[in-house]
C-alpha cells in the first residue's frame, strides 16, 4: 500500500485536503460527525485507484483528485448507513458513528456526504461519468437491500451471494477505475478494460473481507470480527461449509444463520477451518485478483500500472 501511495503522493496528499475542505457545514453536527469517521483513516484504497487509473490511462489531471474525493464521500456515506444496518460497534479503530450519537445522527450526516459527493460530481461537468456514478450509488442501495433480505436465510445460494457482493462492494470499485479511465480520455475499450479490472478486484476485495470476519484479528482490522454470523449474513465460508460439513455441521450453521446467533462462534469457526470452507473463499478471492491482475495485461507498463497489480495482490492478501 505505502509503494502504491508513493506512486501518486502530491495527488494523495490533495485528495485528503479536497476531503477535510468539502467536509464544510454551517451544521455543527455534520461537520463533527464527518471529521470524526473521515479523520479515523481508512486506507483510502478507492481515492488511491482513481489516481492511479488515471496514470496508468496517461493523464492524471485536477479531476481525478475531485473524483477520488467523490468516490471516497461516496464509500464513507455507504459506511455511516451500513454500521447502522449492521449494527456495529468499530469502524477504521473506533466506536463506529452510531455507537458514538445514535442512529439518526449517522444516517442523515450519511446522506450529507452522498449530497455532498454529487456537488462536486456536477463541478467535473461529464455526463458519462455523473452518468455512471448515478448507476452506481443505486446498485449499491439495492445490493445492500438484497442482502438484508438474505440476512437469516441459510438457502441463500452461491450465485445470491455473489449478487449481493458484486452489487454492494464491487460496483463503486469498478466505478473508481472506470471513470478515473473516462477522465484521462480513455476509448470505450480501454474504459470498459479499467471497469472490469475494479469489478473482479472489488469482488476479490469483498470475499477477502468474508473471510476476515472469521479469521482475522479485530486490533488490526479496526472493526469487529465475528459480526457477520450474529448478523445472519450467509457469506460464501458458511453456504460452503453447509453445503460440505457433516449433516450435524449444516444443521448447526443452519440454525445460526435463521437465529442470527454468534452463540456457536467457536464451534462454527471451527467447522469452517475444517470443512475447507475458508481456501474455497481464499480461491475464489484469488481468482478474482487473478482476473484483475490478466485485464492489465495490455495497459503500457508504467509505475501507476504497477501499483494498481500490486493493489489487486494486496485486496486478498491484506490483514487489514
Ligand atoms: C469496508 O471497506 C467496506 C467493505 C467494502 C468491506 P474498506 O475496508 O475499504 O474500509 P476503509 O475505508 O479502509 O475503512
Ligand atoms: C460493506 O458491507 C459494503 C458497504 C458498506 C456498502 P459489510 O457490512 O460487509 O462491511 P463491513 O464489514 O461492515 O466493513
Ligand atoms: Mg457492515
Ligand atoms: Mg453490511
Amino acid at each position: 500500500m505505502q509503494q502504491a501511495r508513493e506512486v501518486v503522493a502530491t495527488e494523495f496528499d490533495a485528495v485528503n485536503q479536497l476531503i477535510i475542505e468539502q467536509l464544510h457545514s454551517n451544521v455543527p453536527m455534520v461537520e463533527n460527525i464527518g471529521h470524526y469517521i473521515i479523520e479515523a483513516g481508512g486506507k483510502r484504497l478507492r481515492p488511491m485507484l482513481v489516481l492511479l487509473g488515471g496514470g496508468a490511462c496517461g493523464q492524471l489531471t485536477e479531476k481525478h483528485i475531485t473524483l477520488a474525493a467523490v468516490i471516497e464521500f461516496i464509500h464513507t456515506a455507504t459506511l455511516l448507513h451500513d454500521d447502522v444496518v449492521d449494527i456495529s460497534a468499530l469502524r477504521r479503530g473506533r466506536k463506529t458513528a452510531n455507537a458514538e450519537w445514535g442512529n439518526a445522527p449517522s444516517v442523515l450526516v450519511g446522506d450529507f456526504l452522498y449530497s455532498r459527493a454529487f456537488q462536486l460530481l456536477v463541478k467535473l461537468g461529464n455526463m458519462e461519468v455523473m452518468s455512471l456514478m448515478a448507476g452506481t450509488t443505486n446498485t449499491i442501495a439495492e445490493g445492500e437491500v438484497l442482502q438484508l433480505t438474505k440476512a437469516g436465510d441459510p438457502n441463500t445460494s452461491e450465485e445470491d451471494y455473489f449478487r449481493v457482493i458484486k452489487n454492494k462492494t464491487a460496483v463503486l470499485f469498478a466505478a473508481a477505475t472506470a471513470c478515473s479511465a473516462i477522465l484521462a480520455g480513455a476509448d470505450k475499450t480501454e474504459s470498459d478494460r479499467f471497469y472490469h479490472y475494479g469489478l473482479h478486484l472489488g469482488t476479490a476485495f469483498q470475499l477477502t473481507d468474508d473471510i476476515l470476519d472469521y479469521e482475522g484479528n479485530a486490533a488490526e482490522m479496526g472493526k469487529n470480527v465475528g459480526d457477520d454470523l450474529s448478523e445472519g449474513k450467509p457469506t460464501l465460508p458458511l453456504i460452503f461449509a453447509i453445503k460440505h460439513g457433516t449433516k450435524e455441521q449444516s444443521k448447526l450453521i443452519t440454525s445460526a444463520i435463521t437465529n442470527k446467533s454468534s452463540e456457536h462462534i467457536d464451534e462454527i469457526l471451527s467447522i469452517v477451518r475444517t470443512s475447507g470452507a475458508i481456501d474455497y473463499t481464499r480461491e475464489s478471492a484469488d481468482r478474482e485478483s487473478q482476473r484483475a491482475i490478466e485485464l492489465l495485461g495490455e495497459v503500457p507498463n508504467s509505475d501507476y500500472k504497477q501499483s494498481l497489480l500490486r493493489l489487486a495482490t494486496l485486496a486478498v492478501s491484506r490483514k487489514t
